[in-house]
């Protein structure tokens, strides 16, 4: 059996899901998907960060204890992942035992190997980004560039992890592996920071608050909320002993967004190195859905509306094919509904959607739905071009989703739909069959292009999994989805069904 993981950051419980945290969701688990596809055992961890003085300052704010916070909008979290159909494996939240426990294991290791020592803190910190900054990375008047407030001056007793040992171990390992932080641009950035800079050891532990889990070996300080959340990739696959460790950890993929890169790139595979644990396979980040070319964040919703909302209008299958069709990793990009119904419709509803409802609308029709067309005959120049062409898009399409570049897949996949489109407005099987002698051809183009959309229903799972279901119930009928092995024109026993995909009407 191969195994593969893929994980999402832990998200912040002070606060509802929005669009920035369904992308990278949806894209991890349309990862986990698609090596389902090649027959891997894949697996895909979420869940809920929980600690730290972001989250008590908002449950203070609302005049409730955090964890009645956390409980509370962790099932929020865990609801709505069920709800849009993420097929998630674990959810770990770290307030559960099983992840402290580990977080624990590990802070002792560090300690005893002399990786942890005490000290004083004395810096610039956001609350909202949960960071240390140092000054010349901060706007004038100490602004933290992403969330635009001013940063708190700290000035503790803190524990320290000794990063700075680590940094041509570091250097030495992105060299070595040149696909450990994906795309090359923010490769390209941890690099140049890592060759340029100092690091600086890292501030682990708080003692001016109690939200957070406690230094094993000193009950005044509860630790640093990035130093358990990190942990939380471990923990939930049982701590370094269990058997899914053993499966996954080396083929685990760390979907994140570039806010978060240096937690991810530079601090925990240097936590890993000290541990003497192997490292992920790789840390995979994306840019940011900005509106008006601001950061979407959890103060965005009344601009976008809720996800709920938004669903209404787009569907949930919708809203995750245009997330992750429209957004290559390396960039940022606006989120406008007007666009993304576009998006939509051009793609869901008239590229698939019409050509899928007509060939089920002509094979009822002329052949009562059965497509038994004897495939024992010499090709013709469509044929053989339906046939290679799908060829052609299973190589680029799996070429490009091992890269990481899913838009080119999918961009792949509706360009053979495309063609299959050319195909029957070129042929016009509705007029041929007016002759009772085309009767064979018109079956023959039916099935053809019903076999074309098996591949695209396939192919597009991980992009829109419930119109490839509708597809399969109604179209071929197969037990699971899979890269399709060969060209298949035998029999099709087609079933009527819905709409695959209604268009939307923009003045919604
Ligand atoms: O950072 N565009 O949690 P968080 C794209 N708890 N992605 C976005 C986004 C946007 N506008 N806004 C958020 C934390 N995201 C930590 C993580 S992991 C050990 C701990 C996504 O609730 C993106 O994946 O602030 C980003 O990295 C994540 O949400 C941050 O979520
Ligand atoms: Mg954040």
């Amino acid at each position: 059996m191969k195994y593969i993981n893929f994980t999402t950051p832990i998200y912040y419980t002070n606060g509802e899901p929005h669009i920035g945290h369904t992308y990278t969701t949806f894209l991890a688990d349309m990862y986990k998907k698609y090596y389902q596809l090649l027959g891997y055992e894949a697996r895909l961890g979420t869940g809920t960060d929980e600690h730290g003085l972001k989250i008590l300052k908002t449950a203070n704010s609302k005049g409730i204890t955090p964890i009645e916070l956390v409980d509370n909008l962790s099932n929020v979290f865990q609801n709505y992942w069920k709800w849009l159909g993420v097929s998630y494996d674990d959810f770990i939240r770290t307030t559960e035992s099983r992840h402290e426990a580990v977080a624990q294991e590990f802070w002792k290791i560090l300690q005893d190997k002399g990786d942890i020592y005490i000290g004083e803190y004395d810096g610039l910190y956001c609350v909202a980004c949960e960071q240390y900054y140092k000054e010349s990375e901060l706007l004038p008047g100490n602004i933290c560039p992403i969330h635009e407030k001013k940063c708190d001056h700290l000035k503790e007793e803190s524990y320290f992890f000794k990063l700075s040992k680590y940094q041509d171990k570091l250097i030495n390992y992105i060299k070595e592996n040149p696909n450990f932080i994906r795309p090359l641009n923010r490769r390209n950035e941890i690099l140049g920071f890592l060759e340029t800079e100092k690091l600086q050891d890292i501030s682990i532990s708080r003692k001016s608050f109690d939200w957070g889990i406690p230094v094993p070996s000193d009950h005044s300080h509860v630790m640093y909320v990035w130093f358990d959340a990190l942990i939380n990739y471990v923990s939930s696959l049982g701590g370094t002993h269990s058997r899914d460790f053993d499966h996954y950890w080396k083929n685990t993929y760390h979907f994140i967004g570039k806010d978060i890169l240096r937690f991810h790139a530079v601090y925990w595979p240097a936590m890993l190195m000290a541990l003497n644990l192997p490292l992920p396979k790789a840390i995979v980040a994306h840019g940011w859905w900005n509106i008006a070319d601001k950061k979407i964040s959890k103060s965005s919703q009344k601009q976008t509306g809720t996800i709920a909302e938004i669903c209404d209008i787009v569907t949930k299958d919708g809203l995750r094919f245009y997330l992750t069709s429209d957004l290559s990793l390396e960039r940022d990009g606006n989120f406008d509904i007007d666009n993304v119904i576009q998006v939509i419709n051009s793609n869901l509803s008239n590229n698939l959607g019409n050509l899928f409802n007509r060939i089920i609308v002509l094979s009822k029709k002329y052949f009562n739905g059965i497509l038994d067309y004897p495939c024992n005959e010499i090709e013709t120049e469509w044929d053989i071009k339906i046939r290679e062409h799908a060829e052609t898009l299973k190589a680029e399409y799996v070429k490009n989703m091992s890269e990481f570049r899913h838009c080119d897949a999918i961009n792949n996949v509706m360009q053979y739909c495309n063609l299959l489109n050319v195909y029957i407005t070129d042929l016009e099987p509705w007029k041929l069959i007016k002759d009772p002698a085309n009767e064979r051809l018109v079956k023959k183009v039916l099935v053809n292009i019903a076999e074309g959309l098996r591949w695209v229903a396939n192919l597009g799972y991980p992009f829109f999994p419930k119109i490839s279901e509708q597809m399969n119930v109604a179209l071929y009928q197969q037990e699971q989805f899979a890269i399709p092995e060969k060209f298949d024109t035998s029999t099709k026993i087609v079933q009527s069904t819905d709409i695959l995909f209604k268009r939307i009407d923009i003045s919604k």
